[in-house]
């Protein structure tokens, strides 16, 4: 039996918390039928703060979605993660396919050696795995594999991402959405959704970044060759332009935000020098800006984070990956105006703003680099649908699903 007629996604930003409700339409499509925004308490960084204050925003938000997508069940929910705790790193394993000469491979072979990755990972480490991401499958010494089933072969290798997370986070992360009566059947880490959602096929296989530059974060993942093959969180967002803005201009936070996204604009050698703006200040008095010293302010604090991005890749001995697709550039902060161009400076290669690649209902609400996590997240779930499907279908989901067939819709 299948579980899923839908697909629920939640987005843990710093500065927003978003649920979106998807229909599934085949094993490949979705539409979205509802959505839902609340600011976010209790979330810091990527990482869960305050899990009472975090539980409320999932409900609130999950008020809004549910009141959009009407008649919903909501329990199952895949959720994203970030944090300076993420890490990435390669590991290996092997495993006898001993069924005798010329033994087809198959997919519980695959999971084998998907396993044992994950042991070999796990050994010596106290973080908890969050993904193991197969980058390459090796059968007999040919490499360069992308799916191994149905091949023949004695021996079956893996090169595999993986990516861990910090327990406690995990953990402090599963509670919240616990007592929101909310089951989180994924964790995904967010540069790899983000990556799903605005990045080309083409642009996965050559090799490029998706860096989204959110409120509070820098995420920032590699892909190559189809799959993600690093990520990093740098703390840094967003919000630190804001606070500059505040600070340089004597305004209120809000104020500054609103004249951030209004006026803003990273490259100031485009900027009449004499040009001003009028800005009320928190309702009750004005005060002139000029649009150059704004610019001026954004641009120092913008050049840095991307700067903070680039150093990171470059640390990272991946940027080598990049140099056929580039950067894409998401999240908020790349809503900036004149962002792309301040990038390419200072990455040196080409620079996009990524946009969720949807184009189904609702799209003029979700199809924003401020989605582009959430969207990622659901194309996550419906690309690993099947996997959930079969999760569900252990014995005590079996057993569940009796009690259900006799007892209707109380569970
Ligand atoms: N049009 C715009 N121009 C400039 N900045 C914008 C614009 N729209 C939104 N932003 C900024 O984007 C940021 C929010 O981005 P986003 O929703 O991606 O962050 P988040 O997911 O909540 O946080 P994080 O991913 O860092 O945890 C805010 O700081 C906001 O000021
Ligand atoms: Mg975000």
């Amino acid at each position: 039996m299948k579980r899923y007629d839908s697909i629920v996604g939640i987005d843990l930003g710093t500065s927003k918390t978003c649920i979106v409700i998807a229909e599934i339409v085949d094993e490949k499509n979705f539409e979205v039928i509802g959505a839902g925004t609340s600011d976010s308490r209790g979330i810091n960084a990527g990482v869960i703060v305050n899990i009472d204050e975090a539980t409320d925003t999932i409900l609130d938000a999950l008020d809004k979605a549910m009141e959009m997508a009407g008649k919903v069940r909501v329990r199952d929910v895949i959720v994203n993660v970030s944090g300076k705790y993420i890490k990435s790193f390669d590991t290996t394993a092997t495993v006898n396919i001993s069924r005798g000469k010329g033994a087809i491979i198959t997919e519980n072979d695959v999971k084998r050696v998907i396993d044992a990755a994950r042991i070999n990972a796990s050994s010596g480490g106290d973080e908890e795995i969050i993904h193991v991401l197969p980058r390459n499958f090796i059968v007999d010494n040919e490499s360069g594999i992308q799916n191994p089933i149905n091949m023949s072969g004695s021996k079956l290798e893996i090169d595999a991402l993986i990516v861990t997370g910090n327990p406690t986070s995990l953990r402090n992360l599963r509670t919240a959405f616990d007592n929101a009566d909310l089951y989180v059947s994924d964790v995904v880490v967010n540069a790899l959704a983000s990556g799903e959602s605005t990045l080309s096929i083409a642009e996965r296989e050559q090799g490029t970044a998706v860096i989204d530059i959110g409120s509070g974060t820098t995420d920032i993942g590699v892909f190559s060759d189809g799959s993600l093959i690093y990520t990093r969180v740098i703390p840094g967002g967003s919000k630190y332009v804001t606070n500059d803005i505040s600070i340089g201009f004597k305004i209120p936070f809000e104020d500054a935000e609103r004249i951030k996204i209004n006026h803003g604009n990273a490259l100031p050698e485009y900027i009449d020098k004499s040009s001003t703006i009028k800005v009320d200040i928190g309702g009750i008095h004005q005060k002139d800006i000029s649009v150059y010293e704004l610019s001026k302010v954004i641009e120092a604090r913008a050049k840095e984070l991307l700067s903070l991005a680039k150093k990171g890749l470059d640390k990272s001995g991946y940027t080598r990956y990049i140099r056929n697709g580039g950067v894409v550039l998401t999240g908020g902060f790349s809503l900036l105006k004149g962002v792309d161009k301040l990038a390419e400076s200072v990455f040196e290669t080409s620079v996009r703003v990524g946009f969720p690649n949807y184009t189904g209902p609702l799209f003029e609400m979700v199809n924003t680099p401020i989605h582009s996590t959430i969207m990622g997240l659901l194309l996550y779930g419906i690309k690993n649908i099947d996997e959930r499907d079969r999760r569900y279908n252990g014995p005590l989901d079996k057993i569940l699903d009796f009690i259900r067939k006799i007892f209707g819709d109380i569970f």
